[in-house]
C-alpha cells in the first residue's frame, strides 16, 4: 500500500501525477500519495450538485431521504445538461472553497482532476458495497488505489434501432458500419423524414465519447496501456473517417451535428431516426406511452457497431464525491451510501432504464424480463474502454473535440487532424 496519512502539498501532488497508469486505480510508483480520509463529521443539511437530471427519478430518491431525515436535508443544485459545463461550474466553486456544495455528482472522467486539487475528500472503502459493484466502475472512483468516488449509475452506449422498420424490411440490427449503411439504403427511401445515424456530435464532452468509440470500434486506441497517444495508427484513422464519411454522405444528418443528448434523443422519440447511439437512459424516455414518444413499442438496443464486428464503448457513469468544503460531511456520507444501496439501484433502474452499478441487477431474472436490454449493457459496460484518467483530463478533451470537430466539418483531412491531436496529446502527457 502507499502511505496514506503524508500530507503532499497541491502543486507537488499535481506534478506527480502524470498521464493514465499513474492515475486512477493504479499505484503511484514510488510517486507521492495522497492525503488519507479526512474526518467525516457534521450533521445536517446538505447539497447535491448534479448536471441536470434527465432522468426525472432524482428528486424522488432525494425526497425519499429527506422525510427519513428531516434533520439532514439534501437539497438539490441542478446544473447544465452539458458535462463541459457541469465541470466548468464544479471546478469554480470548488477553486473558491465554498461550502455551498456537499455531494458532487461527478461524471468518471473527472475524478483524478478533483481528487488531485484535494477539492474532494478521500472516502473509506470499508463504508460502501464495493465488491458488490461492478468492478470497472469502482475503478474509476479511484485515485492512486484510494477510493473518492462511489459509483451511483454507470453508462455504456448502446445502438437504438427502429425495429418495426428493420422487421418490415426483413433485416437484423447491423453489427457493423457497412451493414449499418445498407440497412439505411434500404430503409430510407420508402421512409420518408427518417434519417440514418445520429449520437453526440456537439462539441463537449459526448463529441470525445463517439469519437473515442469510433477510433475503439475500428481497432485503434486513443491512448495505449502506457497512456502515450496511439492516433497514428490505421485504426484511429478508419475510426475517424467513419465519421467523416457519414457527415459527407448524410447518413450523418447535418442536424446531429448539434446534437448532445437530449437533442439526439428527441429526434428519435419524434421518429427522425433510424440508428441512434444512445445511453441506456434513453430506453424508459422513449418507451412511454405518455404521446412523449412516437416510437414506444418500435425500438430495440444492439451493441455498437464496428468496421469488422461489434464495437466497444466508452465507459460512462457517474459517482458522488464529497466536497472538501462542506461541512456536514458525515451526512454526505450517508447520503452516498443510501443512494449506492441496492433498494435504490433498484428502483431507480426501475423508473428511469439508467445503467445500476449494482452488479447483481444484471442478473436479477426479474428485471432482465422486464428491461431486456439489461443484457446487452451489462456486456457494453464489461467491453468498454476508458478514457484517459488523468488530472489534465479536460485538455485532452478539448484537443479531441477540436479535432474530431474540425474533421467533420471538412475543415480539416482525417489525417491532419489525427496528426495535430496526436502532436497535442504527446505534449500533454509528457
Ligand atoms: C454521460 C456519461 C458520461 C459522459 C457524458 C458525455 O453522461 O455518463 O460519462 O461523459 O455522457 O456527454
Amino acid at each position: 500500500m502507499v502511505s496514506s496519512r503524508l500530507t503532499v502539498p497541491r502543486a507537488v501532488l499535481a506534478a506527480a501525477l502524470v498521464f493514465g497508469v499513474a492515475a486512477c486505480g493504479s499505484d503511484s510508483g514510488g510517486g507521492a500519495a495522497p492525503p488519507g480520509p479526512a474526518a467525516l463529521d457534521g450533521v445536517g443539511p446538505i447539497s447535491l450538485v448534479t448536471g441536470k437530471d434527465t432522468s426525472g427519478n432524482l428528486q424522488n430518491q432525494v425526497d425519499e431521504w429527506n422525510s427519513a431525515h428531516p434533520d439532514q436535508k439534501v437539497t438539490v443544485i441542478e446544473l447544465p445538461e452539458d458535462a463541459d459545463a457541469q465541470r466548468q461550474q464544479m471546478v469554480q466553486n470548488a477553486q473558491t472553497g465554498s461550502a455551498t456544495y456537499g455531494v458532487l455528482n461527478l461524471d468518471v472522467v473527472w475524478t483524478a482532476e478533483f481528487a488531485a486539487n484535494q477539492w474532494i475528500t478521500q472516502l473509506p472503502d470499508a463504508e460502501f458495497p464495493l465488491d458488490k459493484l461492478l468492478p470497472e466502475t469502482v475503478e474509476t472512483g479511484k485515485y492512486f488505489k484510494h477510493l473518492y468516488a462511489v459509483p451511483i449509475t454507470s453508462d455504456g452506449g448502446l445502438l437504438y434501432y427502429r425495429k418495426d422498420l428493420l422487421d418490415a424490411a426483413g433485416l437484423k440490427p447491423p453489427t457493423t458500419w457497412a451493414e449499418m449503411a445498407q440497412d439505411c439504403a434500404k430503409v430510407l427511401p420508402s421512409n420518408p423524414g427518417v434519417s440514418c445515424y445520429a449520437g453526440q456530435f456537439e462539441k463537449y464532452e459526448g463529441l470525445t465519447v463517439n469519437f473515442s468509440e469510433a477510433v475503439n470500434s475500428a481497432g485503434g486506441s486513443v491512448v495505449g496501456d502506457d497512456g502515450k497517444p496511439t492516433l497514428n495508427t490505421d485504426g484511429a484513422r478508419k475510426g475517424l473517417q467513419f465519421l467523416v464519411d457519414g457527415v459527407k454522405s448524410g447518413e450523418i444528418p447535418q442536424k446531429a451535428r448539434t446534437f448532445k443528448e437530449e437533442e439526439g434523443r428527441r429526434a428519435f422519440q419524434a421518429g427522425e431516426l433510424l440508428f441512434h447511439r444512445q445511453w441506456p437512459y434513453q430506453y424508459a424516455k422513449a418507451s412511454a406511452t405518455d404521446g412523449s414518444s412516437t416510437v414506444a413499442g418500435k425500438f430495440a438496443v444492439a451493441p455498437l457497431p464496428g468496421l469488422d464486428g461489434p464495437g466497444a464503448s466508452s465507459l460512462g457513469g457517474h459517482n458522488y464525491a464529497i466536497s472538501a468544503f462542506t461541512k456536514n460531511k458525515k451526512t454526505a456520507l450517508e447520503f452516498i451510501k443510501y443512494s449506492a444501496s441496492e433498494d435504490q439501484q433498484r428502483k431507480n433502474l426501475e423508473k428511469t432504464s439508467q445503467a445500476p452499478t449494482w452488479a447483481g441487477l444484471y442478473d436479477d431474472q426479474a428485471l432482465v424480463a422486464k428491461f431486456p436490454y439489461l443484457t446487452v449493457l451489462k456486456k457494453s459496460i464489461e467491453n468498454a474502454r476508458k478514457r484517459p484518467a488523468v488530472v489534465k483530463y479536460q485538455e485532452v478533451s478539448q484537443a479531441i473535440q477540436d479535432a474530431a470537430y474540425a474533421a467533420m466539418s471538412g475543415a480539416t483531412p482525417v489525417d491532419q487532424a489525427l496528426q495535430s491531436l496526436q502532436g497535442k496529446l504527446e505534449t500533454l502527457t509528457k
